[in-house]
């Protein structure tokens, strides 16, 4: 019989999060009487007690419109390879054990873990250790297989093209090439999808390792053919055939991911050498990541939420909800996370792309 059940937000927060976080709340309190509590910054917050609150209908009053997560999140904190200070340095040790021990403490019955795959991952190491575990995919890159699409990412990509939108007015007055760079890690979701619907001339993923001089050609084709501007998305994760990707800060003791960036620069650079425009740099970053979830994001997120509790109802542990269609269903976390979900290269999304005349960076 669940009484109590615990939640917790890890990884970099998403619009929706809190829409979740409401979900599981009212269908918990209001439909079946149980307890509910939140635990601060992802995974981080199971280590101290006074970090795991209570959570009821009071707490998640007002917070649907809100973005960014009330529980705050951490995309350090993993507890099977916890940062500590051992004589002056940092060793990464494992403290599940002192996680799992919390978790009876506080007499929390099950778990519900909203995050993309390195927190789903966190998620089914603890399940493995006896904590009942359900699972929630949460992420702007949209790069979570098993799920049509990870909530968080509709508004990530409404934020893109709204840029986008933005950036065709400026471009064209100044008769520039203007690049926007956008996130999405090693998924080129993001780039694709708002690309497409900001009417991008060019879009580098990647899954297409990019030739600069095709980028090159195009955009000097369309001058000769009288527009005299062209918009370039880019992937973070994207790089150039043979190349390798543009890394801000590589992965260390206390950073466990790469962090990616600057290759809207590094375009600039290789297109300053075979191009004689005004080229410019936007790095729309973390407003991605920001704001007020979209209508789709606030309902798909409020669904996975009272999926999540269903989930622990019928006891089946271990599985992560999903948007099938148009209906929510279930997935084992283990499949979920084995490989990321990546672009097709020669799949429908980028096929319309060519068709629209996008350039891809194909040779
Ligand atoms: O995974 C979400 C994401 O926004 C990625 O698209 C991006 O690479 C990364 O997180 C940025 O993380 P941080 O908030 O640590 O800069």
């Amino acid at each position: 019989m669940v009484r109590k059940i615990g939640i917790l937000t890890g990884g970099g927060d998403c619009p929706g999060l809190n829409a979740v976080i409401r979900g599981v709340v009212k269908s918990s309190i209001i439909r079946r009487g149980w307890e509910v509590v939140g635990i601060r910054d992802g995974f981080d917050g199971l280590l101290y007690n006074n970090r795991i609150v209570p959570l009821g209908l009071n707490e998640v009053r007002g917070i649907l419109p809100r973005g960014g997560t009330i529980l705050g999140t951490s995309n350090r904190g993993n507890p099977f390879s916890y940062p500590v200070e051992v004589n002056g340095k940092i060793v990464l040790t494992d403290v599940s054990d002192e996680v799992v021990a919390n978790i009876k403490k506080q007499g929390i019955d099950a778990l519900v873990a909203v995050g993309g795959d390195g927190s789903l991952k966190i998620a089914l190491e603890l399940m493995n250790k006896g904590i009942p575990v359900v699972g929630v995919p949460k992420t702007i890159d949209n790069d979570l297989m098993e799920t049509d699409v990870t909530f968080g990412y509709n508004t990530a990509l409404e934020t893109a093209t709204d840029a986008l939108d933005k950036l065709h007015s400026t471009a064209e007055s100044h008769h520039r090439v203007m690049i926007m760079e956008v996130m999405g890690r090693y998924a080129g979701w993001i780039a694709l999808e708002s690309g497409i619907s900001g009417g991008a001339d060019v879009i580098l993923i990647p899954e297409i390792p990019y030739d600069i001089s095709t980028v090159c050609r195009a955009v000097d084709e369309r001058r000769r053919r009288g527009s005299a501007f062209s918009i370039i998305v880019v992937a973070e994760g994207a790089f150039p055939r043979g190349g390798s990707r543009v890394v801000q800060k590589r992965a260390d003791e206390t950073n466990t991911i790469e962090r990616l960036g600057g290759v809207g620069q590094y375009v600039a650079r290789q297109l300053g050498d075979c191009l004689d425009m005004d080229v410019r740099v936007m790095v729309l970053g973390h407003l991605q990541r920001g704001g007020s979830p979209s209508t789709f994001d606030r309902c798909l997120g409020s669904r996975f939420g009272v999926a999540a509790v269903e989930l622990i109802e019928q006891e089946q542990y271990g599985r992560m909800v999903c948007l099938r269609g148009r209906d929510i269903k279930s997935v084992s976390i283990e499949r979920a996370v084995r490989k990321l979900k990546l672009v097709n290269p020669g799949g429908q999304m980028v096929t319309a792309a060519e068709e629209l005349g996008i350039v891809v960076g194909r040779r």
